[in-house]
């Protein structure tokens, strides 16, 4: 008899009034899988745009959709192909699959194993649920596409934020020099992070840097081509930038593992919410200005 979990889905896009929590069917493990049991899940704006039907252009999307990428917890199964965990490892991932559907705003999630990574030692599971595709798509970002290099002036659009404040602290552990923009009350927040100056967005002109990072687009964007040496937006294609989609990758998550266990990067926890409130941490996601994460608690 297949087994159900709770979870929060949509049964059709549009608003927060949308979200359901219901029972669905376990999902099914397969034979390169780990199945874990989610103790937290992290929330991310691309949560809301799911629910929303804004990517519908990208993914299948299968339904009830469960909604949510990013998940902490302890490993129950693993297929026959397997190669690095076992049932009782505490894990953090990055759950995004070739379809929209099965998410991580529920008890259990099934994903290769190739996209998890083990726990940081020092951070609770979720702490932990707020990192992976946020620090992800900073990291991503930063090396591969920016190829950032040790001295280097990198502007980071939203510093405050979930992808921002890895970004400052991702590019002043590879020797740049980080510049974030925030509102007045996030200055010092971003100095705490790294940052060797603090830009107020509302006031306009950027400085002249060598690489960008653009979470913003529009006439941010427009600005920042005009300053930055090269440019990687995460919002917004185009011909005189770069653009990134954050990819899964365990290897690259136990990377930034071993720079939290030794404090060089850290995760700001804004807020958590327990799972049946997820239209509330949705809310809290859509007024644009969650300093850091938030994360939905899932289980003791
Ligand atoms: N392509 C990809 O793979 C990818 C991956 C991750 C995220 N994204 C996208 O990137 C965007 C940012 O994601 P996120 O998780 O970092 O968002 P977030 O955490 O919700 O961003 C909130 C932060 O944005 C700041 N902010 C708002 N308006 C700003 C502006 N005009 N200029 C500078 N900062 C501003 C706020 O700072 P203040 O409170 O100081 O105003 C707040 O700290 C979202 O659209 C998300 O979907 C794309």
């Amino acid at each position: 008899m297949m087994s159900v979990v709770r979870a929060v889905v949509i049964h059709e896009f549009g608003g927060r009034d949308k979200l359901r929590l219901e029972d669905v069917s376990e999902p099914k493990l397969f034979p390169d899988a780990v199945r874990i049991r989610i103790r937290a899940a992290g929330v991310n704006p691309v949560d809301c745009k799911t629910r929303e039907g804004r990517q519908e252009p990208r993914f299948p999307h299968v339904f009830p959709v469960v909604l949510g990428w990013d998940a902490a917890g302890v490993v129950e199964e693993v297929g026959p192909a397997t190669r690095w965990f076992k049932p009782g490892d505490e894990v953090y991932a990055y759950c995004r699959k070739h379809f929209v559907g099965e998410g991580t705003y529920t008890e259990q999630v099934v994903v290769p194993d190739g996209f998890v990574a083990r726990l940081p030692r020092n951070l609770n599971f979720a702490e932990a649920a707020a990192v992976p595709l946020a620090a992800l798509t900073a990291y991503q970002c930063l090396v591969e596409q920016l190829q950032i290099k040790p001295g280097e002036t990198v502007l980071v659009h939203a510093a405050a934020g979930g992808v921002g404040h890895f970004a400052v602290q991702i590019a002043r552990e590879l020797g740049a020099k980080p510049i974030g923009t925030a509102s007045p009350r996030n200055h010092d927040f971003l100095r705490e992070l790294g940052c060797i100056d603090a830009i107020d967005y509302h006031e306009g002109d950027f400085p002249g840097v060598d690489a960008a990072i653009d979470p913003i687009g529009g006439e941010t964007l427009e600005k920042t081509l005009s300053v930055a040496g090269r440019t990687v937006s995460i919002v917004q294609p185009g011909d005189t930038h770069g653009y990134h989609f954050v990819r899964p990758s365990g290897a690259e998550l136990s990377v930034l593992t071993g720079w939290i266990e030794d404090g060089r990067v850290r995760v700001h926890l804004d807020d958590t919410f327990p799972l049946d409130e997820a239209a509330a941490a949705h809310e809290r996601l859509e007024e644009g200005h969650v300093r850091g994460k938030i994360a939905l608690t899932v289980s003791e």
